[in-house]
């Protein structure tokens, strides 16, 4: 298989989406003299060659016509106006995600909007307050439609250019694929649901297998790692190289080096990093996923080219983003409530919890429900009439600690807001990290901290898609 360059992709993918020069991909481009950015998505059926030239390709959903998705780079606290036309034959929203968005654009069907009918387009508007990484994707019928492909990376500019050479978005996706390229038939049943979930068998960057990243000697890049898979968790190690990572779900935090060098994503999660391009010319580093015992695997390839950068040498002191204008919890007055996740599939093959406990579903909601949160059980993507389970009043401090009670990896994702994660175990979080999806190992409690300030009707739950339909979800209101 030959090397493919990610870069092309990016750009192919971005010249597709007809959004105009002022969204050019490609680092530092800038949007620049626009105040409304403006641009539309076509979810439809098309088909990508994940497994790269020369061998089957596959029958996707995707945003219009590539995978992952077009490039969106909007720029901080200017309003954009995405139009979306469903081109499926079944109904569809778009969501932000972590993007702090008024409720009535965050895509959840029924409960913040009517879904989008086949044929049907509906204009999301809204001004991104944070600059970072994000991404975007369906939230209805989300296995389905997320696990078909419709998904993408979304990058929200500083208002000042961050100094490196290069910014690559880098979006993973997993597929369970066929022998002649399909995709495999189901992307959960009972048992996958109440285990690991749909987890497939090969992972892409940037839609295509087998990824190669040309890189020069000298270069500073920023990357920004999305895992924008069903149900893979990642764990990357840069061999030869010291990634410094600079934010979070979008969220600048304290530049750290991780003292493993591993670089942990649960389903929805991102993190961006700091590359200095130490590695000798016309070598190859590896990029391994080892989070899975025994399953290591090489998810992507840097090639340095033979010559070294030609971009003058830089000072070279550490990348520190510009802060976010994310308001700061009051711990001392901060409301504290627990969010305990139950259910899923013993070691011994046992269901846990939920019989026992007395868990009951949404009415109507419930069906095939394996997880519960405080004992309920939301399935599906969203639907009208989900009353909340807990309601804040607005600009209120809040302090949930997430306790999983189960033998399970949960990555759980909150709309609307981002949280500072205090503790973990008990034991302090280091380096300010504020995030929207954070990863509980199985037993792990989780304090996270955030100020209730954007009105509506919130979705909580776990980024493991079949853990999310099955019963992993749950509504905050603000009100
Ligand atoms: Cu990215 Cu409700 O999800
Ligand atoms: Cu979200
Ligand atoms: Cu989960």
């Amino acid at each position: 298989m030959g090397d493919f360059d990610i870069g092309a992709v990016t750009r192919r993918g971005f010249l597709a989406s007809g959004v105009g020069a002022t969204f050019a991909a490609g680092a530092p481009a800038r949007a620049e003299g626009r105040s409304l950015q403006s641009l539309t998505l076509t979810a439809a059926a098309s088909r990508a060659m994940l497994r790269g030239p020369g061998e089957p390709d596959t029958g996707l959903w995707t945003y219009d016509g590539v995978e992952p998705g077009p490039l969106i780079r909007l720029r901080q606290g200017r309003p954009a106006r995405i139009e979306v036309n469903n081109g499926l034959p079944e109904e569809t929203t778009v969501h932000w995600h972590g993007v702090r968005v008024p409720n009535a654009m965050d895509g959840v069907p029924g409960l913040t909007q009517p879904p989008i009918p086949p044929g049907g387009r509906f204009t999301y508007e809204f001004t991104p307050p944070d600059a970072g990484t994000f991404w975007y994707h369906s939230h209805d019928d989300g296995l389905v439609q997320i696990g078909r492909g419709l998904v993408g990376p979304l990058i929200v500019e500083e208002a000042t250019a961050v100094a490196v050479d290069r910014d690559l978005p880098w979006m993973f996706g997993d597929w369970r694929l066929r022998a002649d390229g399909e995709l495999a038939a189901g992307f959960g049943n009972m048992m996958e649901d109440a285990m690991a979930g749909h987890v497939g068998g090969l992972v892409t960057l940037n839609g295509r297998a087998e990824a190669v990243q040309p890189v020069r000697a000298g270069e500073r890049v920023r990357i920004r790692l999305i895992n924008g898979a069903l149900a893979r968790m990642m764990a990357l190690r840069f061999e030869g190289h010291r990634p410094l990572v600079v934010a979070f779900d979008g969220q600048p935090c304290e530049p750290f080096e991780p003292a493993d060098g591993r670089l942990t994503l649960g389903p929805a999660m991102r993190i961006d990093v700091v590359l200095d391009m130490t590695g000798t010319t016309g070598r190859r580093y590896r990029v391994v996923d080892d989070f899975y015992d025994g399953l290591a695997y090489v998810a992507a390839t840097l090639a340095y080219s033979p010559e070294v950068a030609t971009s003058p040498a830089r000072p070279r002191e550490p990348v520190v983003l510009p802060p976010n204008p994310l308001p700061a919890p009051d711990l001392a007055s901060a409301e504290r409530r627990d969010i305990v996740i139950q259910g899923g599939m013993m070691g011994g093959g046992g269901m846990m919890g939920l019989g026992g406990m007395g868990g009951k579903a949404t009415p109507g909601l419930g069906g095939g429900a394996v997880w519960a949160i405080n004992g309920m059980s939301m399935t599906g993507d969203g639907a009208a009439g989900m009353a909340p389970l807990m309601t804040f009043k607005r600009g209120r401090s809040v302090v949930l600690t997430l306790k999983n009670r189960t033998a399970w990896w949960h990555p759980m994702h909150l709309h609307g807001h981002s949280f500072r994660v205090l503790t973990r175990n008990g034991v302090a979080v280091p380096h300010r990290q504020w995030q929207d999806t954070v990863l509980l190992a199985p037993r792990d409690a989780v304090e996270c901290a955030f100020v209730a300030d954007n009105p509506g009707d919130w979705m909580l739950h776990c980024h493991v898609m079949n853990h999310q339909v099955s019963g992993l979800m749950t509504v905050l209101r603000v009100a």
